[in-house]
């Protein structure tokens, strides 16, 4: 035996078949509700130019700063770019947007995109360091309408997936990148002479990126802001109207929502609208979803000024979140036929057999490596078949085979041929898992 024992590298996870259920459906109340929407789906690279990332999401923010992967562009034909694995959709969807001159579309531009990401964080619990999200973008058009209808979207999922009422959702208007400016400036006057009471992570956020502090779990933090300046005060008439005009949006849509003051987002490049979906037991911590309007991030990426707003659910949180409140996820996973053998004239007639039936849209399993037929009738109710179709030796001299529904415990015998008409009635042809191949691509000749 060999010492060597490999294991997944930290923060990350295999998904295995019982998660691919729940990540199955999950892509499919996404891919439904999006293209009811009229979006469509991207697929970006998995690593981009990190200056994309860098610029985009901001220089300052932990993203950034602290969590990125970087890959090494070694032979490449391009040695001076520096490379890193995706943390988030949005910035390589914006720099899309730009390069295959999406703004000539009709406008808005409503993208999607589902795939996996990358974070060197610390991994904990619902923090990875390779994750998953669904990611809607709405880009080339500012109007309250479509933060709400955005964040309606969302909670129309949320609602699908049967976890929206273990969420809250959290919002707040963050301004304009001058507004911001000015309550910066404010809050770090606030801070003078009071620095040496912030933990150290907190100094150095008033240091690089004060906003930040708004979002601080620490307590020594959050009773220095009880008497900081709020946001809201530095707000314009028009972010002010904004707001007000979205959340009359989302009342006139029955979407219940906690105006939150504090709720800034980790990510640099949002102006006005941000929101997050909270966890109702533990509240920031592991939000299961956010985003926001970014107005500016296209023309830092080198477009022509073009508003945006988009959001992205984790889906691991909503994996937990769908086990922990007991939903499973349908699936079609279920055997419903195991063919069963015995003797090599057995075997060759079952080959042809178990391929006619997968062809007729029967999930069809048979064990052709087993010796006895106990050991298969076993693996038959490991595998939870509904029917068993058994061919031994004397079967094959007579011609027939027999049928054994499962769950009654009850078989009885027929002629070979008339097996799959059989079993046909007995699953019904409405329940044949043919629907893929018929509607797409049309039938087999
Ligand atoms: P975000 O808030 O950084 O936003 O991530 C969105 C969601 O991804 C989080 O709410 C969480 O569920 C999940 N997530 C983030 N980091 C991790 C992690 N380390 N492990 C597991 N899940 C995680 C964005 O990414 C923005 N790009 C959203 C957006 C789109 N804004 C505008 N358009």
């Amino acid at each position: 035996m060999s010492e060597v024992s490999y294991r997944t590298p930290k923060g990350t996870h295999d998904l295995l078949p019982e998660d691919q259920r729940y990540y199955t459906y999950i892509k499919k109340a996404v891919r439904h509700r999006a293209r009811q929407a009229g979006y469509q789906r991207i697929d970006t690279p998995v690593f981009e130019n990190r200056a994309i990332f860098e610029r985009g999401i901001g220089e300052h923010t932990d993203i950034v700063e602290k969590e990125l992967f970087t890959v090494s562009g070694k032979n490449t034909d391009d040695d001076s770019v520096e490379f890193a694995l995706r943390p988030e959709f949005t910035a390589g969807i914006c720099r899309a947007y730009v390069e295959h001159g999406m703004q000539q579309l009709p406008q808005p531009v409503q993208l999607y995109a589902m795939g996996p990401l990358f974070r060197y964080d610390r991994p904990q619990k619902g923090r990875y360091r390779e994750f998953r999200q669904f990611n809607f973008e709405i880009i080339g058009l500012q109007d309250a309408s479509l933060d709400a209808q955005l964040i309606l979207l969302l909670t129309q999922i949320l609602r699908d997936l049967k976890i929206h009422d273990r969420l809250t959702l959290q919002l707040n208007n963050i301004g304009t990148k001058e507004n911001r400016k000015a309550f910066v400036a404010a809050l770090k006057d606030h801070f003078i002479g009071k620095e040496r009471n912030l933990p150290a992570l907190d100094q150095e956020r008033l240091r690089t990126n004060p906003i930040r502090l708004l979002d601080s779990k620490e307590v020594d933090t959050q009773i220095l802001l009880k008497t900081a300046p709020r946001m809201d005060q530095f707000l314009d008439k028009e972010s002010q109207e904004y707001h007000e005009t979205v959340m009359e949006f989302l009342t006139e849509l029955e979407i219940p929502f906690v105006q939150n003051q504090n709720l800034v987002r980790g990510l640099d490049y949002y102006t006005q609208t941000v929101f997050e979906f909270w966890d109702q037991s533990s509240g920031a911590q592991n939000a299961v979803g956010g985003g926001g309007r970014y107005d500016g991030l296209i023309e830092l990426l080198g477009g022509k000024p073009t508003p945006g707003v988009g959001a992205a659910c984790g889906v691991e949180r909503i994996m937990w979140h769908m086990k922990e409140a007991g939903v499973e996820a349908p699936h079609k996973d279920q055997v419903d036929v195991f063919v069963a053998q015995l003797g090599p004239e057995a075997k060759k007639k079952c080959l042809k057999l178990i391929n006619d039936l997968r062809n007729l849209g029967i999930h069809t399993v048979g064990a052709l490596g087993e010796a006895s037929l106990k050991s298969q009738m076993r693996l038959a109710d490991k595998f939870q078949s509904r029917y068993t179709v058994l061919l031994g030796q004397m079967e094959v001299k007579e011609g027939t085979a027999i049928i054994k529904d499962m769950a009654a415990g009850k078989q009885k015998g027929y002629k070979f041929e008339m097996i799959i008409p059989e079993i046909v009635k007995l699953i019904g042809e409405k329940n044949l898992d043919t629907y893929t191949m018929k509607d797409h691509l049309g039938e087999y000749e």
